[in-house]
């Protein structure tokens, strides 16, 4: 007999964990669909105990939802391209992914989700932050929503992957090339979410450079006002990783933060990134 399927909340803003499911199993339509409502409900949501999951299936399990992507700038595994290594060593300095972000905000069609697996954890710290940007969209003023609706906002990956870029000097253990010649997208700074409806912010401090027709230095005041008011506490949950769990969020309206708080010990995760479509 299957368990039933719980869906726990974490946190107030965001988040909730997911009992009995087996991420290594093929899910039944029933559990998927049971799945995919947490997902939309909740934007991030966590599986305990999935020692089970290959990479075959956690590649599976993500092709549920989409295709996979394969990032541009940091190489996947040797068999599995579509499966990113998230390494930092006992003696790394720098880790990936440790600014807030939405992932892939730098394509022309950004990331739908991100589903990282924990292969090894240190034996504190190394928690992941999650914000969500429907939240903190809905918490602003309607002048500051009116002012927001109508703009647009360039995004490249050239600040992480650039020479000097964060992303690009945690590459000791990823594998990951740098380009000072990123593409520039535009996106609307207000994000309609593709399958909820709902609005969200879209910016965020790794990949938006500034808004459309202004300069950076323009564009400054109002985004530094945005990304210090979406990532307030009020908006945000925290997880503590365990051997084996794996966090599945929706890149479309949430945003994250690997912290880096275990120098001296070993983190390693894998992830794998589902293609979204073009923000409206
Ligand atoms: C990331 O995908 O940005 C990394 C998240 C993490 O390692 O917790």
């Amino acid at each position: 007999m299957t368990e039933p399927i719980a869906v726990k909340p974490i946190a107030g803003a965001l988040g909730a964990e997911i009992e009995g499911v087996d991420l290594s199993s093929d899910l039944s339509n029933a559990a998927f669909d049971a799945v995919h409502k947490a997902f939309l409900d909740h934007h991030v949501i966590f599986f305990r105990d999935q020692q089970a999951l290959t990479p075959e299936r956690h590649k599976a399990f993500g092709r549920r939802f989409g295709s996979l992507n394969v990032h541009p700038y940091v190489q996947g595994m040797d068999d599995h391209p579509e499966i990113m290594e998230i390494v930092k060593e006992p003696d790394e300095a720098i880790n990936f992914g440790g600014g807030w972000h939405s992932d892939m905000s730098f394509l022309e069609k950004p990331a739908l989700g991100s589903i990282l697996h924990a292969i090894e954890v240190p034996p504190y710290g190394g928690d992941t932050l999650f914000a969500n940007q429907i939240a903190a969209y809905e918490a602003l003023s309607d002048g500051m929503k009116k002012l927001l609706d109508g703009l647009v906002a360039v995004h490249s990956a050239s600040r992480e992957y650039g020479t000097r870029g964060h992303s690009a000097q945690a590459r000791q253990s990823m594998q990951a090339s740098t380009t000072d010649a990123a593409p520039e997208y535009e996106h609307p700074v207000v994000r309609t979410h593709p399958e909820t409806g709902r609005k969200g912010l879209y910016v965020n401090p790794a990949f938006t450079l500034r808004f459309k027709d202004m300069s950076r230095h323009e564009s400054k005041p109002l985004l530094n006002f945005l990304f210090e008011h979406s990532r307030e506490e009020r908006f945000t949950c925290r997880f503590r990783w365990t051997e084996g769990a794996v966090a599945f969020w929706d890149n479309r309206c949430v945003w994250h933060y690997a912290l880096n708080d275990y120098h001296g010990h070993r983190r390693h995760m894998r992830r794998v990134t589902v293609n979204g479509d073009r923000p409206v």
